[in-house]
């Protein structure tokens, strides 16, 4: 069973954006499976995805905040930075042998939900006043959706 079922509350209202954040919560609901299962592989296998995902997904809402020239691009990129080189850290340390399984459940379940609940969703009200964007809903064959996460590319 599912940890974490997407809260529509936390939508933004960006159709695209929405789906990419539904992905990283079923990253997350993956890695609080692996926190209670004791599965370390899996959960350095949740980590690594969230790196990539991440890159894919950050790039998307910049490309976003640039289009409507938001005016809070900095302080957001700055949080988009700052999970990076979470992540980067929590993989360089498995690296070393070990995961901590329950850290990197607790570390995703802060992260995204607070930067979903606070800078995603100004982000979407920004986008909401000014109207459609260019960065259109895609077909799941353009973008990495549910099941090639795990696979990277
Ligand atoms: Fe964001």
């Amino acid at each position: 069973m599912a940890f974490l079922i997407w809260p529509p509350v936390l939508e933004i209202g960006h159709e695209q954006i929405d789906r990419e954040h539904c992905e990283l919560v079923s990253l997350l609901n993956r890695a609080h499976a692996a926190s209670v299962a004791g599965d370390q592989a899996e959960a350095l296998d949740v980590l690594l995805a969230l790196e990539r995902y991440t890159e894919i997904h950050f790039a998307h809402e910049e490309a976003l905040m640039d289009e409507i020239a938001y005016e809070f691009t900095a302080i957001h990129c700055s949080e988009h930075r700052q999970l990076f080189f979470d992540v980067k850290n929590m993989i360089d340390d498995s690296s070393f042998g070990t995961t901590d399984v329950a850290a990197v459940s607790q570390f995703m379940q802060r992260w995204l939900l607070r930067h979903i609940a606070g800078p995603d969703l100004l982000l979407g009200e920004a986008l909401a006043r000014v109207g459609p964007t260019s960065l259109l809903p895609t077909s799941a064959g353009s973008y990495p959706l549910s099941g090639s996460v795990q696979e990277g590319g």
